[in-house]
């Protein structure tokens, strides 16, 4: 059986950025196989298309075999464990830079039923935290997977800007959503 990957929204709003990574996510694991929890009723037109979505909080379901993605884990996400897992738990969280320990403070320390692994101590996009479990899933170790571990986006001539997070790389060239660089040049 394949895993379903969760989403658990932390952000005070539904932003244009969230919702970019949420469609991107669903394009890296098929909307099939992906919910989003803790979602304001509001904002379920927003990601509907790209999976399956709760207003409940993934704290208030009790799911068996559930592993909880956080960089403050002290063990690590390993092929052979990975099989074992029907649910991998990520926070639906923008990266900030120091990493705040969002996810320990506001989803970990309340998933006493769910195993904690991290994918390395650097601080991931969800998106790309997907991206990387999905790979593991499929038998790919962590240390046989190239990143880079900042990326600068090039917006005009002249300006670029930098996102200091760790992305996985693809014949040498970072996987990020061209959506995402399309907002950041917006914006
Ligand atoms: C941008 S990160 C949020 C990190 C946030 N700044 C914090 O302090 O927790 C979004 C999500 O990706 C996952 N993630 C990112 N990097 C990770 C890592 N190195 N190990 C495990 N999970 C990671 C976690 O599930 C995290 O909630």
């Amino acid at each position: 059986m394949k895993p379903i990957f969760i989403i658990e929204h932390l952000e005070p709003k539904m932003w244009e950025w969230c919702v970019i990574e949420y469609k991107n996510i669903s394009k890296i694991v098929g909307a099939g196989n992906l919910w989003f929890t803790n979602v304001p009723l509001k904002d379920f037109a927003k990601v509907k298309k790209f999976g399956k979505v709760f207003s409940e909080s993934v704290k208030e379901m009790k799911l068996e075999n559930a592993c909880l993605l956080d960089m403050e884990s002290g063990e690590k996400l390993l092929p052979a464990d990975a099989s074992k897992f029907n649910y991998f738990i990520f926070g639906g969280i923008l990266g900030d830079n120091p990493p705040r320990k969002r996810t320990e403070e506001e989803l970990t320390r309340f998933m006493k039923n769910a195993e904690i692994r991290n994918i390395g101590k650097s601080q991931f996009s969800t998106d790309s935290a997907v991206f990387v479990v999905s790979e593991i899933c499929k038998g790919r170790k962590l240390e046989d997977i190239e990143f880079a571990d900042e990326i600068k986006v090039k917006i005009n001539k002249i300006e670029s800007t930098s996102l200091p997070y760790k992305y996985p790389l693809r014949d040498g060239k970072p996987i990020i959503s061209k959506e995402l660089i399309k907002y950041l040049k917006k914006h």
